[in-house]
């Protein structure tokens, strides 16, 4: 075989992935039909930023292609595409299908073909059942199939891909073994599973994060209902209280979180109640709008700064970010929009641009810059007078989700 590892669908899991196989030393391809991205990598340019990848890609000795039939020149295929779902809540496949067809032909006892994407439960078997069906192998004996999630948050591959433990659900007699030994190339503990076992733990691995953060989120709203500080609230809830806590209140989003949930509604048993989930972290950004029109009046014609455009902390990625959704809302209401984030690709305005004169800002992003005393000191300084500030991260420190910003900067001792 030409390689001993092809990964499909470089993305944010698939090229990290790559280029971690590259320098445990396997002979490595990697697949992707986006032609910009394959002359970035063949450039040694990172696509995007994720901390440790630019000195492997720099000195990795790896191949590219943008054929996923060379592909089956590898002993070991990793797919790791994206797996959105419909807005009909169930997971669209099309990507995986595509292209297990161009495989299909190609394919050779003795391989292996791992689904690190997030799939829903059964999906393993499907895979398994196609090659089956259209190839005659007998999977686990002659072909091996696998599921082996990605659990690693985008920016934290380097960090934990030695250590955090590699779920394995392997279909068949050996097909957990062959994979076993391909990731054991990592060194963290490997821990073997059935497939939907894997699936499981996977998506409700999401589901807990994303419920985690439903609870302070209704909280807030409800706090605001009651005249009450959801800050407060959560320091009592917690306060030396040793059964676990309540997390904090922010946009919950990003491509894993807002999807993974529909792959366990898709069949629930208790169908609505993740979509529940779903629909609390989904209205924060309508909250806040509402919350500013509650104190400012209309925001037709007024300037509204929104700080971050990113899904998360300190990341450049702003896919299904619910910052994005903030800015149609308030586009609705007429507000003059003015956006700024130092992280992300899209060109945004500077900092003091954005909120020179500003009627409200709103802390969309908790990046560790936005804590920044500079910056908080700006925002201070140049917003219009009476502007008003939406913080749920508290970025300034204050405890207040809603607060002028004379007020906020005298409470976080930046006056
Ligand atoms: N991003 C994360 O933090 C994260 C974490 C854990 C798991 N996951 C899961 O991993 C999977 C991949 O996510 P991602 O964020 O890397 O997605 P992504 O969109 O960043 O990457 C997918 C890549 O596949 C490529 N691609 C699409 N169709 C292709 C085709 N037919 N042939 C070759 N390449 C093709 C795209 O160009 C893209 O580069 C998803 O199932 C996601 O849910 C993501």
């Amino acid at each position: 075989m030409l390689y001993d590892v092809a990964v499909i669908g470089c993305g944010r899991v698939g090229l990290p992935l790559a280029l971690g196989f590259a320098d445990a030393g396997l002979r490595t391809l990697g697949v992707d039909n986006d032609t910009q991205r394959l002359d970035a990598v063949r450039e040694r340019r990172m696509p995007f930023e994720e901390p440790g990848a630019d000195a492997i890609l720099a000195r990795a000795e790896i191949d590219w292609s943008s054929q996923v039939s060379d592909a089956a020149g590898a002993q070991h295929i990793v797919i790791t595409l994206g797996t959105p779902s419909f807005s009909h809540i169930e997971i669209d496949l099309s990507a995986i299908r595509g292209v297990l067809d161009d495989l299909l032909p190609h394919l050779q006892d003795g391989q292996s073909l791992t689904l690190r994407s997030t799939i829903a439960p059964r999906t393993t078997e499907f895979v398994s059942g196609y090659l089956a069906k259209h190839r005659g192998f007998d999977v686990g004996r002659q072909i091996f199939v696998a599921h082996a999630p990605e659990r690693i948050a985008a920016g934290r591959f380097f960090e934990e891909i030695g250590t955090l433990p590699c779920i394995i659900g392997g279909v068949g007699e050996r097909s957990g073994e062959v994979v076993g030994e391909l990731f054991g190339a990592f060194g963290a503990p490997i821990v073997q599973t059935t497939p939907v076992q894997a699936e499981l733990a996977k998506i409700w691995t999401n589901i807990l994060r994303y419920a985690t953060f439903a609870l302070p989120n209704l909280l807030m709203m409800d706090c605001e209902q009651y005249d009450a500080n959801v800050f407060d609230v959560i320091e009592l809830i917690n306060r030396d209280y040793p059964r676990g806590g309540m997390a904090q209140p922010g946009f919950t989003a990003g491509t894993c979180l807002r999807k993974d949930f529909a792959f366990s509604e898709e069949r629930s048993n208790a169908p609505g109640m993740l979509l529940a989930v779903s629909r609390v972290n989904e209205s924060v950004p309508l909250f806040l709008v509402e919350g500013l029109k509650r104190r400012l009046g209309s925001l037709s014609g007024k300037k509204v700064a929104v700080l971050g455009l990113a899904f998360k902390a300190d990341t450049d990625d702003e896919r299904d970010s619910l910052s994005h959704k903030l800015i149609r809302l308030l586009e609705r209401e007429l507000a003059d929009v003015a956006i700024h984030d130092p992280l992300v690709e899209t060109p945004t305005l500077d900092l003091d641009e954005a909120v020179a004169g500003a009627d409200a800002v709103v802390m969309a992003a908790n990046h560790s810059v936005f804590r920044d005393q500079a910056v908080l000191l700006s925002i201070g300084e140049r917003t219009a007078d009476g502007a008003l500030i939406a913080d749920p991260w508290d970025c300034w420190g204050s405890g207040q989700v809603f607060g002028f910003a004379r007020e906020l900067a005298v409470l976080s001792g930046t006056a």
